[in-house]
């Protein structure tokens, strides 16, 4: 199950990678907003965060004008290792080195094709472990302290 969410700024690009989730048959619970009325990112930031980091949810998906105040929301949840992402490298590497769980973007940032592409990365690419679990094992030790 992925969670799914978003503030006004990035609501229609979350519905558009609804729909994408939709037709890759992978489910999804979706946080809000449930339109483009002004609301604060935070509460959607941290609901997903929460989500995942409680296990309900294996991974989170944000999205708000910039993808930036809605990943600061996310990643002042305990667990919460969220990358905001404008690009293809990033959402591959983010994967591969920093195991992140939620990925953020920014409805005013990037163009449908292009998020879609990051959202398929963060979702299909594994960690490799390794050398960068123990530098995630020291974030940890820092959030648990
Ligand atoms: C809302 O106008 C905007 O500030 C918000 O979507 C986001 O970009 C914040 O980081």
């Amino acid at each position: 199950m992925i969670a799914i969410g978003s503030d006004h700024g990035g609501f229609e690009l979350k519905e558009i990678i609804k729909k994408h989730l939709e037709k890759r048959n992978i489910e999804y619970k979706d946080f809000g907003t449930f339109s483009e009325a002004s609301v604060d990112y935070p509460a959607y930031g941290i609901a997903v965060g929460e989500a995942v980091a409680s296990g309900e949810c294996e991974k989170g998906i944000l999205v708000c004008g910039t993808g930036i105040g809605i990943s600061m929301a996310a990643n002042k949840v305990k667990g919460v290792r969220a990358a905001c992402c404008s690009d293809t490298f990033s959402a591959r590497f983010t994967r591969m080195h920093n195991d992140a769980n939620v990925i953020c973007m920014g409805g005013r940032v990037v163009g449908p094709g292009l998020a879609l592409d990051i959202v398929d990365l963060f979702l299909d690419t594994e960690f490799e472990g390794g050398r960068h679990q123990k530098r995630i094992d020291l974030i940890t030790e820092y959030e648990n302290k």
